[in-house]
């Protein structure tokens, strides 16, 4: 599993920052966990107040509005996170995780009874869409057009503004305990929301979820396959459960990069960024830091402590992360306890190729016998 996943080592080992180009732009990216921290909390001087600006490779045409809050800066971004933050914690609720652990139970039981399938849009594809459904409280029947977007929620053509308009649309008329309806209803100082931050709101929601929770999961089928005693390393102590998650959010760290603008001149290190650049902040290489984690090469099922920071850090670290974890936490369970080994037929790498790195983000198509 990912052979070439640490693109960044020799730079974050010589001078902790590599440029990266993306349309033209040179980013530097910021390489090592200790200096990727101290930006992303200094958000005075490391701004998220830019649309479009946010993802290192511009998306201007795959969308038309500013993602909330992930593209703010506070006073904005606290107020708006608090209004959604309560939504994305029903993950912790006893509840939802026993529906959850039962949903995936019973996918991977479907699994079992298949014979060969694709890992990727057989099981993981449909989990994450499922799991949102449940994270959205939307009829299941919602996950099935998100099924047929692909691995991403945002690509040209998906349509995902328009079906995210005709959802608040519909639930004016039909207010219901959904997502939509709550950021229909809900009092924003004093005021409804308007139909463009309502509309910023979902986007992030539908996108930040899907290739990220996809690529993990997938991930993980493959590393098993691999490694078939990690099953049997797994159901030795329940606390793996947790560690283990922990460990593949930081190996696979899906997400390379996200960015920051600089409204004057700042420093990373020893590199001075001119006033108007973007740094990348690149959680992949900052979690094979070798100065913070002992064999960062290595999947350690029992790395305590695992100071990774697959999820970001700091006031915009990842709303969704109770959810991927819940997920994470119950596929590894049932595989624990429903899966003898996993028989690997073939599979096809999903890499990202930009002009100074190459790097396995997930895969395209895994083919596999779960047994
Ligand atoms: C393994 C899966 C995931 C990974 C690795 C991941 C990674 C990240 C990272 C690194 C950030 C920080 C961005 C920044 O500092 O600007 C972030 C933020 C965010 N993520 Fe995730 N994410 C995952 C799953 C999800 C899911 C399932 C959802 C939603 C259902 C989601 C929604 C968001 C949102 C809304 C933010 C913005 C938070 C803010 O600005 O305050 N993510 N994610």
């Amino acid at each position: 599993m990912h052979s070439n996943q640490d693109p960044f080592r020799e730079a974050r080992e010589q001078s902790g920052v590599q440029i990266t180009e993306f349309n033209g732009e040179n980013i530097p990216f910021v390489l090592r966990l200790k200096e990727l921290r101290k930006v992303v909390k200094d958000w005075q001087n490391f701004s998220s107040d830019h649309p479009f600006k946010v993802v290192p490779h511009s998306e201007e045409k795959l969308r038309s509005m500013r993602q909330i809050p992930i593209e703010m800066d506070p006073p904005d971004h606290t107020d708006f996170r608090a209004l959604v933050e309560p939504f994305f914690k029903r993950p912790t609720e006893t509840e939802y995780m026993l529906d959850m652990a039962e949903m995936v139970h019973s996918m991977v039981a479907d699994a079992l009874s298949k014979g060969e399938m694709d890992a990727v849009y057989e099981f993981a594809l449909p989990l994450q869409c499922r799991a949102l459904a449940r994270l959205l409280h939307v009829p299941e029947s919602e996950s099935e057009v998100w099924k047929g977007w692909g691995l991403h929620a945002l690509t040209e053509g998906s349509g995902l503004e328009e079906y995210t308009a005709e959802q608040f649309a519909k639930a004016e008329k039909k207010p219901g305990d959904d997502f939509f309806s709550m950021l229909n209803g809900v009092d924003f100082r004093g005021r409804k929301l308007t139909f463009e931050e309502k509309q910023g709101i979902a986007n992030v929601t539908f996108a930040g979820g899907k290739d990220t929770v996809i690529n993990v999961v997938s991930s993980i089928i493959v590393y098993m396959s691999e490694h078939p005693e990690a099953l049997v390393f797994l159901r030795q102590d329940e606390k793996y459960i947790m560690t283990a998650c922990e460990e593949f959010v930081r190996y696979v760290s899906p997400l390379t990069a996200i960015s920051r603008t600089c409204p004057h001149a700042a420093n990373v290190g020893e590199h001075e960024i001119p006033g108007g650049s973007r740094v990348g902040l690149c959680w992949p290489s900052a979690n094979r830091d070798g100065s913070v984690f002992k064999n960062p090469d290595e999947v350690v099922l029992d790395r305590v402590p695992n100071p990774h920071i697959g999820f970001g850090y700091g006031i915009h670290n990842c709303l969704g992360a109770p959810q991927a974890r819940l997920i994470i936490r119950s596929l590894l369970k049932a595989l624990r306890d429903q899966v003898k080994r996993i028989e690997m037929v073939s599979f096809e790498p999903r890499v990202e190729k930009e002009e100074s790195y190459t790097r396995q983000v997930g895969y395209d198509r895994v083919l596999v016998k779960l047994k």
